[in-house]
């Protein structure tokens, strides 16, 4: 049988992953010990890890070249929809928030007003039906300079523990929604390898439930 192939998002999101497939009995040795390797076999080989970026873990899963995918909700909301969301991860949690200088009254007047965003669908869907005039501005990362550099007068962004705001004088203005990791699934995968996916899901469900 052909191993169930689950994306896994690089970086922040990968620890938690591996924990939990660990935890439900997979060997991730090889994920652990990695290297320089892309495609991972886990678990005796029962399934197969690739790890990738947030956005490229969604055109996987996308193009059924991953059956699974394990990614933020916030890469989610700002790239697509035509996949299964299964389960809610609980781990990763943040929120999109509209941050910008410390004191300056952000929705006042009637001016037009910059955003700086890495996520401009999600931050456009905000302010649909606000009735402000705001140009939206796509910056690749570090988003908090764009205020303290006059680029924007706001940003629409992740806050995670809220650091990188206070350490630069910015602050929340407007929490606009709660983001965690989420399993997601190719959906003719779903179809075709259901008793498999139901399995780990619901061996992730009851790991999931034991911890809270
Ligand atoms: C994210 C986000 C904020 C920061 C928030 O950036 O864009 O900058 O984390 O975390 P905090 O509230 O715990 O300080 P990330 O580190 O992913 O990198 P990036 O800025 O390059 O996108």
């Amino acid at each position: 049988m052909k191993p169930l192939r689950i994306a896994l998002t690089k970086g922040r999101l990968e620890k938690d992953t591996i924990e939990l497939l660990e935890k439900i009995g997979y060997d991730c040795s090889t994920v652990r010990n990695k290297g320089r390797r892309l495609i991972l076999p886990i678990g005796g080989g029962e399934i197969e890890a690739v790890l990738a970026k947030a956005a490229d873990v969604i055109t996987y899963v996308e193009h059924g070249v991953c059956d699974l995918g394990v990614v933020g909700k916030d890469t989610i909301l700002e790239n697509g929809t035509s996949f299964f969301e299964l389960l809610d991860l609980g781990f990763g949690r943040c929120r999109f928030a509209v941050a910008g200088k410390a004191g300056y009254d952000f929705y006042d007047g009637f001016k037009a007003k910059t955003i700086a965003t890495k996520y401009p669908n999600v931050a456009r869907k905000h302010f649909e039906n606000k009735a402000m005039d705001i140009r939206f501005i796509k910056i690749e990362g570090s988003v908090e300079l764009a205020p303290l550099l006059g680029l924007a007068d706001a940003i629409v962004d992740i806050v995670e523990t809220g650091s990188t705001l206070r350490e630069n004088g910015l602050e929340v203005y407007e929490e606009v929604v709660p983001i965690s990791a989420r399993l997601i699934a190719n959906n003719a995968s779903l179809k075709l390898r259901k008793n498999e996916i139901e399995t780990l899901v619901y061996k992730m469900e009851k790991s999931l439930n034991e911890t809270e």
